[in-house]
């Protein structure tokens, strides 16, 4: 894809996201589905994806709503390190090709999640034998990774999650240094510096992707403040970092729209790009609630009203370039079994693909923004 970084600061629309105007979109939808979120969105000037699958992609009715409502995608799982390379030396591309093929062929950009994380990582990298591995090796295996892997999709994931929760606040579960970095094998092994050797590794493999720093809960004005910090200590090294990551994963009764706004707003202030990069808005009180017992129109309506407040905020201050959902439906959600399996709800198509209450709101609110 020719998409230059610039174009999609200045004009997501130039991007290609579909090129088609709001009433060809409408045109092309299919009998009986719902008008294209992804096309209300787009002629409002706001990317809007999803994550998907390759399984999803591989099943036509799936492939036909996401190819119908969702304009720019995320691999959900199938770019991670734990799946792309199981053993030292091995790649498994097949489900991110499948992804990349399915974006190139719809005109969709495509997000890659994600390169350097605690979680789902590739294991093998933070071993030698028994051992833990040596810093200088887990330098030379994080480069090696970064290479082969932004190498291989190199024009086709235009935007890629560098580093994703590094940093980490008010979660006396998981330890973090005195500067708020995450206590992760990478920052324990090579220190804190492992995100900036990431971001050169990134930056040669593909000059032309833009670069995210991407994190959970960024509403948190400590978090906030110390996303702010890492990314001018990055700038002030010489090191690229083109946009910071909003995951977006907010409940019935978080997070404050006030703490979205500031965060949003120190991001700004040091001139990078913003994407909302997995949003999706539990019915719980809490992202991790297990409360609730039974999906009702009541909590439907309050979800439609939060995500209605919070699409309206990122459209009223145009400092967010792209927001995806994580998943295309709530039979597709992480949430339903996250921290453990209960009732949830957190998206605007239900478990039979139909638009709730959410799927309303959010045309709405595209529709007040398209000029
Ligand atoms: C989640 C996926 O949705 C799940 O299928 C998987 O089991 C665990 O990871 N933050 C992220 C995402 O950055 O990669 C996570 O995705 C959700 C939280």
């Amino acid at each position: 894809m020719s998409l230059s970084r610039r174009q999609f600061a200045a004009t997501p629309l130039a991007l290609g996201l579909g090129g088609l105007s709001p009433l060809m979109s409408a045109a092309l939808a299919q009998d009986g589905a719902a008008p294209s979120l992804g096309g209300a969105f787009a002629a409002a000037r706001m990317p809007f994806g999803a994550a998907v699958t390759p399984m999803q992609l591989a099943d036509p009715k799936l492939a036909a709503h996401i190819a119908h409502h969702f304009r720019i995608l995320v691999a959900e799982n199938a770019m991670k390190p734990m799946h792309i390379s199981p053993r030292e030396g091995e790649y498994t591309f097949a489900g991110g090709d499948a992804i990349a093929d399915f974006a190139a062929k719809h005109r969709m950009p495509l997000r890659g999640h994600t390169l350097v994380w605690h979680q789902q990582a590739a294991r093998w990298m933070f071993k030698d034998g028994e051992a833990d591995v040596s810093r200088a090796k887990l330098i030379a295996r994080m480069e090696r990774y970064i290479a082969d892997v932004v190498g291989h999709f190199k024009g086709r994931v235009f935007a890629w999650d560098v580093v994703n929760e590094a940093i980490v606040y008010d979660e006396p579960e998981h330890a973090a240094d005195a500067n708020g970095f995450r206590l992760s094998p990478w920052r324990t092994i090579i220190g804190p510096e492992f995100i900036e050797i990431a971001f050169r590794a990134a930056a040669k493999a593909d000059p032309d992707a833009l670069l995210f720093y991407n994190d959970y809960e960024t509403q948190n004005p400590k978090k906030a403040a110390a996303i702010v910090q890492l990314v001018k200590d990055l700038k002030a090294r010489g090191v690229k970092i083109d946009g910071v990551g909003h995951q977006m994963h907010c409940a019935r009764i978080q997070p404050s729209l006030a703490d979205v706004e500031a965060a949003i707003d120190a991001v700004a202030s040091t001139g990078v790009i913003q994407h909302v990069t997995e949003l999706d808005f539990a019915i719980n009180d809490r992202v991790q609630g297990t409360a609730v017992t039974a999906v009702t129109p009541e909590l439907l309506a309050d979800q439609a009203e939060r995500y209605r407040s919070l699409m309206d905020l990122l459209l009223r201050k145009r400092m967010v370039s792209a927001t995806l959902v994580w998943g295309i439906s709530d039979a597709h959600s992480w949430l339903n079994g996250w921290p453990k399996p209960r009732v949830e709800a957190p998206l605007m198509f239900d478990r039979q693909l139909a638009p709730k209450p959410a799927y309303h709101a959010l045309m709405d609110v595209a529709r007040k923004y398209s000029a």
